[in-house]
């Protein structure tokens, strides 16, 4: 009570002057190449400065777009398929840079902008830092390593204090096929199959064919800096953060001024990470910032049963990283950065998902969303960090590094904020201990700048109302007093959505939050054709076709 809350940018909506959206879905892929991508995921606000002070009623509003439901996307579903639906497709997916103000009391999206842009799934993109130009980035079509086509599958987001968005690289193995029958052991790492999950891209882009461009894959998988205030900017894949299933890049700074950026491996049994760059940020010098990406030690994460945890350098001769143990160079590191946590002995997390540091204090919280895997037949057990079996509500894990500083690699101290879930469960690996709204699959996370933590959920429609969730309700987002632990429920999405993707203007009253797949129905993936959505909103009445969108509060 007391909130009002409305649509700002759904799919299809246009990104400045361009094409409407039509219901129907009969825009072409060069329309979508220029209006909102699908399924929109993390979001930032960048103030526009007026005067000194950063403007709340006027700034860019920056979209991850991550996915493609091509059932909603094309008119007939994926009845047929064609060379132009694959890149409608890609024009779907990257990243949206709008502008947006508020007029007569509401915000609207500016058109004409000069800051509009979408970033898309065949938008060039540069490569940098010590992996750029490796031999195995380079393919049939780019004989350097240096540029690659597309940034796909941005999930969770990071934003630097230069003023740059991090558009993170997340499930992008879906999208590659390899159906040779024998797959190299580091596609088999980053789970890469026969059939993918079902984009069909390889059929009229043939690079999607990981049997044919073995390379391919390896160009995917990495944190993407992208400059919202310079349009005509190239977005940059820096490969000093890693290459993995990238949730998020959630950055702070050392104490003396170091970058660090916290990243999370979204897949059931990975890995927590964090780099420290070597250089030092200084306030207002843009252009000595923007390398401070590129320079650094990406670290892995041991938590162990103490309470204790350590950060252990992914550093090419260092410990087990060796050519003798089949580590190349420093750039193999970093494209197998997985194979290197394994050899490093990190602690396989249950599905890292989004990370967020305290801005009273530094403590980092991050969402373990879920893994039914746990403790299963040929599975890990459960550890002190992942301390529940088959665990099918997530926990939210804190650490404090040693004197609060980000920047900090000695050892750190570590604890589960929270064992999500129904408190009255029976089965005490189901258990709850959240004080106040339950809440189960944690994804998104947020610290407004008061310190009030923001949780968002994305319980699988497969699972949402049911059995173990039947309790839990709709997905929503909550916010914790994480001195009490105690947690309420602010908003509840429409049906078959996730909420994903929080930020606030600076002067705290408006709240824009993203809602990804509404109506997603659990047959989707069965019928790609055209599924029957459960929710038609936010066009609605009825039949229509859903839109994911960001929404202002
Ligand atoms: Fe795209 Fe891990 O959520
Ligand atoms: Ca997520
Ligand atoms: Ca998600």
């Amino acid at each position: 009570e007391g909130y009002e809350a409305y649509v700002l940018y759904a799919w299809g909506d246009p990104v400045s002057d361009g094409p409407a959206f039509r219901q129907d879905a009969s825009n072409t892929a060069a329309d979508q190449a220029v209006q909102a991508g699908m399924h929109h995921d993390a979001l930032h606000y960048f103030a526009m400065v007026e005067g000194s002070a950063p403007s709340s009623t006027h700034g860019l509003l920056v979209v991850n777009h991550e996915y493609t439901d091509d059932g909603l996307l094309h008119a007939d579903g994926m009845k047929t398929w064609t060379a132009e639906k694959v890149a409608k497709s890609q024009a779907a997916h990257g990243v949206s840079i709008v502008e947006a103000r508020v007029d007569g009391g509401r915000w609207t999206i500016l058109r004409p902008s000069r800051y509009a842009r979408r970033v898309t799934g065949t938008t060039p993109i540069r490569v940098s830092g010590p992996a750029a130009g490796d031999a195995a980035l380079r393919t049939r079509d780019d004989a350097s390593g240096h540029v690659v086509l597309g940034t796909i599958n941005n999930c969770a987001h990071g934003v630097t204090p230069w003023g740059t968005y991090l558009a993170c690289e997340e499930n992008f193995n879906g999208y590659f096929v390899n159906a040779s029958g024998s797959l190299p052991p580091e596609q088999r790492r980053y789970g890469i199959t026969a059939k993918g999950f079902g984009y069909r891209w390889h059929e009229f882009d043939e690079r999607f064919d990981a049997a044919k461009h073995p390379n391919e894959p390896n160009r995917f998988g990495w944190v993407v800096e992208v400059d919202p205030w310079d349009p005509r900017s190239t977005p940059v894949k820096r490969t000093a953060l890693g290459r993995f299933k990238h949730e998020g890049a959630t950055v702070a700074l050392a104490a003396d001024g170091r970058v660090v950026v916290y990243m999370g491996d979204d897949e059931r049994f990975e890995y927590v990470y964090k780099f420290v760059s070597s250089g030092r940020y200084r306030p207002g010098d843009r252009e000595a910032n923007r390398a401070l990406l590129d320079e650094g030690v990406l670290h892995v994460a041991r938590f162990d049963a103490d309470g204790t945890g350590r950060w252990m350098p992914l550093v090419h001769g260092q410990g087990p990283l060796t050519a003798a143990n089949g580590f190349a160079s420093q750039a193999d590191v970093l494209i197998r950065a997985r194979s290197a946590g394994d050899a490093l002995g990190a602690t396989k997390m249950d599905r890292p998902e989004w990370i967020a540091v305290s801005p009273q204090g530094n403590d980092v919280y991050c969402t373990m969303t879920n893994n039914s895997q746990r403790g299963a037949k040929d599975r890990p057990g459960v550890d002190a960090a992942n301390p529940r079996a088959a665990n099918v509500f997530g926990h939210v894990v804190r650490w404090r590094e040693a004197g609060g500083d980000p920047g900090s690699i000695a050892p750190f101290r570590w604890d589960v904020f929270a064992r999500c879930g129904d408190p009255a469960h029976a089965d005490a690996d189901k258990r709850g201990d959240v004080r106040g709204d339950a809440y189960g699959s944690p994804d998104g996370l947020w610290f407004d700048p008061r310190g009030l933590l923001w949780i968002q959920t994305d319980i699988s429609t497969s699972t949402l109302n049911k059995g173990d969730y039947a309790n839990l309700g709709n997905n929503m987002m909550l916010a914790a007093d994480v001195a009490t632990g105690e947690t309420r429920r602010f908003l509840v999405g429409p049906a078959g959505c996730e909420v994903t993707g929080v930020v606030m203007t600076p002067d705290l009253t408006t709240m824009f939050v993203d809602i990804q797949h509404p109506g997603e129905s659990p047959s989707e993936r069965a019928d790609p054709d055209r599924p029957k959505a459960t929710s038609s909103w936010p066009d609605g009445p009825s039949g229509g076709r859903p839109r994911s969108a960001t929404i202002v509060v």
